[in-house]
């Protein structure tokens, strides 16, 4: 299969462990995707969803008890534990080895080992990394082939080079004659890294972030902490391309926390007319500096792995499109003709469906059909508007860059940073109410940096000095302008005032127009806000009161705030970098003399 003397020696080794039955290495065909959905169909995994309505494409529903990722049982595994810092669970890595390898023993009886080699970039690129992962799950095989690029010519590319090795077990091993469930998991869980080693252990979900370790574990966490030693960005952003009527494109980044709005805002229909939007990504994004002093980037993912509920012709119509076919669907409702459906999807419900429980549901039942954090995986290249250059080792130049969170209120539909300083500042305070990616309570507001707390590799506070450092860069470096924005604003009756999705397009026309070093702002003491003129909102029902609420910046929320800022860095201690310090000064300062 190989002549990769590591890879031999690392799957003899994890066989000898886990004991599977058999060893399947992937090739990456269409035969093999067929075959294991096929697998999955007969296992009572995946139910084959009506073939005239949604071609090739499958349903499943996980455990109750693994729908999303599980950051309290999330590890970084640094020699030093001030090195994972004060964000991140750690454990000694030698004390996490000898659990895993308890855990892992005998773990995959009675069942297949699948070795997956992925490529985290389009193939061939200097830009992409190569992994292999090992799983027990033919579920996590079908996904990891729609979010990556696996099989055979990544381990042509492979060679005898290097690869992150990314060890997966669902936990569930068929001894004693153990009948199978339709989804094996372990109440026992662990996603662990150990970043020195570049390495990567999740035991006990098949869920998502949890089990395609492509995707946080290994382009968010261990890259990161590449990232940092070689100067460069692995983030949890969008890459979007931006046209207006002239013709002219720009590309922006934004990071928004999980189920705030990124893969909406990647591929959103723009209400103004003559604007045009391309998706490069919705959710990673790695970033270098080119030759010309700009910074580029590409996506290493090649799907989505998106949250249905709330997606509908009206939201995110080049989402459903994408849909139509050769897609897996976790987690949502299905309908009795065989197809799917989730909350949002349509304004009228349907009389009947089987919900992600399985139970018979009706409207009257006043409950979610759909799980909350329900999931599609769809291939990016049937989005009907990739970007041209998605694919493009090389990546795309990076004119501005965007933070925003779910904030209900204070924080004010779009601002500007001061400059990059500030504008680290802004990334490295955002917050967010908590959603249902991931375990716990949904809809309490938590500082979330860069919506990287969940995803950092390393210690935040180094992470931050990162930052500030790739800004410190003089010329020939053209650094992006950075913004914040908020499309979550709330009334007193709890009602969003901004209605968001194809609208945003005027908050990133108010953004390019920066980016051109348009006098179309006011200083406020937050940032930069557009002037009243100077937001389009041409052709929209929108009250002025309710523009001015969008934008009221209240003294008192503020000072809060800043209280609350201060409380956030203290976590940091010494490896709070002191130009945070002197923003957060800056700010109490500005508020004070309003
Ligand atoms: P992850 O995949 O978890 O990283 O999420 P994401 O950041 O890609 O979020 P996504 O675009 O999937 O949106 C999450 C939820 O927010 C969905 O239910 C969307 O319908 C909703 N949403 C997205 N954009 C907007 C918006 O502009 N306004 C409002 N009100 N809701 C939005
Ligand atoms: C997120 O939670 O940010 C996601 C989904 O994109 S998962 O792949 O589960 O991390
Ligand atoms: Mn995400």
């Amino acid at each position: 299969m190989t002549t990769n003397q590591k890879l031999k020696s690392w799957i003899d080794e994890m066989v000898a462990l886990c004991q599977p039955d058999s060893v399947h290495w992937c090739d990456g065909s269409e035969e093999e995707y067929n075959t294991l959905a096929q697998k999955l169909v007969d296992s009572g995994t995946f139910i084959r969803l009506n073939e005239g309505l949604k071609p090739n494409s499958y349903y499943a529903k996980s455990d109750p008890s693994d729908v999303a990722r599980v950051e309290d049982r999330t590890f970084i595994c640094s020699q030093n534990k001030a090195d994972a810092g004060p964000t991140n669970n750690w454990m000694d890595p030698k004390e996490m080895k000898q659990i895993l390898t308890k855990l892992f023993a005998g773990s995959m009886k009675g069942r297949t080992m699948y070795i997956i080699p992925f490529s985290m970039g389009p193939l061939g690129s200097n830009i992409s990394k190569i992994g292999v992962e090992i799983t027990d799950s033919p579920y996590v095989v079908c996904n990891m082939k729609i979010m990556t690029r696996i099989g055979k010519k990544v381990l042509e590319q492979l060679g005898d080079g290097e690869f992150v090795p990314c060890m997966h077990s669902v936990g569930y091993p068929l001894i004693d004659n153990q009948k199978d469930v339709a989804w094996p998991c372990n109440n026992t869980k662990y996603i662990v890294h150990f970043p020195e080693e570049k390495s990567i252990w999740s035991f006990g979900s098949g869920y998502g972030g949890n089990a395609l370790l492509g995707k946080k574990c290994f382009a968010l966490r261990i890259a990161s902490a590449i990232a940092r030693d070689q100067m460069w960005l692995a983030e949890h952003m969008l890459i979007v391309g931006i046209t207006n009527p002239q013709g002219e494109k720009k590309y922006i980044a934004a990071a928004f926390p999980s189920a705030c709005g990124k893969t909406n805002l990647a591929m959103l229909t723009p209400s103004l007319p003559g604007w045009k939007v391309e998706c490069v990504g919705d959710d990673i994004a790695w970033m270098k500096f080119g030759e010309d002093g700009r910074l580029y980037a590409i996506n290493p993912e090649a799907g989505f792995f998106g949250v249905a509920p709330g997606t509908s012709m009206k939201t995110n119509a080049n989402a459903i499109l994408t849909l139509k076919e050769n897609s897996i669907f976790t987690n949502v409702a299905l309908k009795d003709n065989g197809d799917v459906w989730w909350e949002g999807m349509t304004d009228e419900k349907p009389v009947h469906l089987t919900s992600w429980l399985g139970k018979d549901w009706t409207p009257d039942l006043n409950e979610n059909a759909a799980h909350p954090n329900a999931r599609f995986t769809t291939p990016a290249k049937q989005c009907p508007v990739m970007d041209k250059d998605w694919e493009n080792p090389a990546g795309v130049p990076i004119s501005a860059i965007l933070f925003g969170g779910r904030r209900a209120s204070f924080v004010p539909l779009v601002y500007e940073a001061f400059d990059w300083q500030h504008g680290v500042f802004l990334g490295a305070t955002m917050s967010s109410e908590t959603t249902a990616a991931a375990a716990g309570k949904v809809g309490e507001i938590r500082r979330d940096p860069f919506a990287m707390l969940p995803f950092c590799g390393y210690n935040m506070g180094d992470y931050f000095k990162h930052w500030i450092e790739t800004g410190k860069r003089t010329e020939p470096y053209k650094l992006p302008k950075i913004f914040y924005a908020n499309w979550f604003r709330k009334d007193e009756n709890g009602k969003f005032i901004w209605p968001g999705y194809g609208e945003n397009i005027r908050v990133l026309k108010w953004i390019l127009e920066r980016t051109e070093g348009n006098n179309n702002y006011i200083e406020s003491p937050i940032g930069r806000i557009p002037k009243t003129a100077e937001l389009d909102v041409d052709g929209m029902n929108i009250s002025p009161e309710t523009l001015e609420e969008l934008f009221r910046i209240d003294k008192e929320t503020g000072l809060n705030e800043v209280e609350s800022i201060r409380e956030h860095f203290k976590k940091f201690g010494e490896k709070l970098p002191k130009e945070l310090l002197d923003e957060v000064n800056a700010l109490e300062e500005r508020l004070r003399k309003m």
